[in-house]
């Protein structure tokens, strides 16, 4: 039971080119009637959706809003200006840039700003949660740059195991005196402290940038406290809890880290923007204004809270010992020493449940097996599930891996039992903007 203009969309490609609306059939089945627990994804609205798909598409507007480097641009600047407003609504800050293609190209412009060649930068580990544009070594911002690493507290017992350890951080920063220091992570489910992180960047003579891609949603809305005015610079993607279009965004209150910044997206990084998807940041912009947003927001953080807890009470352990925000990784081998990150990503797909396997920190299986998986519920939210439906996705999630664990036959068996009850759950709770189908 879809929205009718994905309906009339998936038509109109279909009388053109049926073998692409194929393929598109497919995956609007596969949304639909799976499970979405991968923390960085989301539903976005069909007005945002659909606002990827106009004329706007069509436009060449290399520059900024008043300075183009082609003719034609009176609605991109309104469209831009706008998209820029309500951003700097949003998150509270003074100059906003909404051209970023993704997270990764707002992330290599900030780099590109504020940092020489060889310049020295620290951040979080990737297998500690931090993101492969945060000095992985293959990433521009390893090969061009020099990452140092500031730890998590490690030791089993401690009462902040796997929390950031902000003494190390200290000390880290106050060895390498890095230009600058990173905070905001892919796999972190705790509060971030901005306030302590400027006070040691301010410390080591460091700018102070902060990645919040995944949190972005819960800081609009206020369920996260904000990056401002603690941090220098502030990069985020726009469709993770922010339940935009997928893209970029950098913020500032500083107007010369504003200046730098725009002119090391473009022309440093970038062509012309994408003008459809600024046009769908807007509208989503407008949405997370909305106090539904909010609303929304509140119930993303109890869902995860009631997923992590539904978890630790089938004993699987969740790290840091819960979860503050949306997102969670969950160490299998507390439920089982055989389970790894792979099998559970393979056995949960098969059975409607979609997520990712992501490492946990010190794990000692390498990054293509794991001995995590990374959940999340945004997406699950957007979809209108409660505390309840968590506690239900946990006890799938369990009887597959179980099942799992008892050998192919089990398996089999049981994936078919519970895709069932997958699909039953996805019929209640329609993608949005559609109407539940009769159950
Ligand atoms: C913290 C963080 N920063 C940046 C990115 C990169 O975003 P994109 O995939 O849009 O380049 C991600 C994506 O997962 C992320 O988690």
């Amino acid at each position: 039971m879809s929205h009718p203009i994905d309906d009339a969309v998936r038509d109109l490609i279909a009388s053109t080119d049926p073998e692409a609306a194929a393929i598109l059939d497919r995956e609007r089945d596969r949304q639909e009637h799976t499970i979405e627990l991968i923390a960085s994804e989301n539903h976005a609205s069909p007005a945002v959706m659909h606002a990827a798909g106009t004329c706007f598409t069509n436009k060449y507007a290399e520059g900024y809003p008043g300075r183009r480097y082609y003719g034609g641009c009176a609605h991109m600047d309104e469209i831009e200006t706008l998209a820029r407003e309500r951003a700097k609504e949003l998150f509270g800050c003074e100059y906003a840039n909404v051209q970023p293609h993704s997270g990764a190209q707002a992330n290599m412009a900030v780099f590109m700003a504020l940092m020489e060649h060889g310049d020295t930068f620290a951040s979080l580990l990737l297998q500690d949660g931090g993101h492969l544009s945060h000095g992985m070594k293959l990433n521009f911002s390893g090969t061009y740059f020099k990452p140092v690493h500031y730890p998590l507290h490690y030791k089993e017992g401690h009462a902040q195991r796997e929390h950031i350890d902000y003494d190390a951080v200290r000390k880290v920063c106050m060895e390498h005196k890095p230009k600058m220091l990173l905070c905001g992570y892919s796999a972190y489910s705790r509060q971030i402290d901005f306030a302590k992180f400027r006070a040691i960047a301010d410390e080591c003579g460091a700018i102070l940038m902060a990645d919040i891609a995944h949190i972005a949603g819960l800081v609009a809305a206020g369920e996260h406290p904000s990056p401002f005015p603690h941090c220098h610079v502030v990069t985020t993607t726009t469709h993770k809890s922010l339940r935009g279009p997928r893209g970029g965004l950098i913020m500032t209150n500083d107007e010369e880290i504003f200046k730098k910044t725009n002119r090391a997206l473009f022309p440093g990084t970038q062509g012309g923007p994408l003008m459809h998807i600024v046009l769908a940041k807007a509208v989503a912009f407008g949405e997370a204004l909305q106090p539904a947003f909010k609303t929304y927001q509140q119930q993303v953080v109890r869902n995860a809270d009631a997923l992590a807890t539904a978890l630790t009470d089938l004993g699987y352990r969740i790290c840091s010992g819960g979860t503050d925000n949306h997102v969670m990784l969950v160490d299998l081998t507390a439920r089982n020493p055989e389970l790894t990150g792979r099998d559970a990503e393979t056995w949960l797909e098969a059975a409607g449940i979609i997520c990712n396997k992501n490492g946990i920190p010190n794990d000692e299986r390498k990054p293509m097996i794991t001995s995590g998986i990374r959940l999340g519920s945004p997406a699950t939210t957007t979809r209108g599930f409660t505390e309840g439906e968590m506690t239900q996705v946990a006890s799938f999630i369990d009887r597959v891996l179980d099942a799992g664990l008892k050998g192919d036959d089990a398996r089999q068996k049981e994936t078919e039992a519970v895709t069932a009850d997958v699909k039953a759950l996805c019929a209640k709770f329609p993608m949005p903007g559609a109407s539940p189908a009769a159950v």
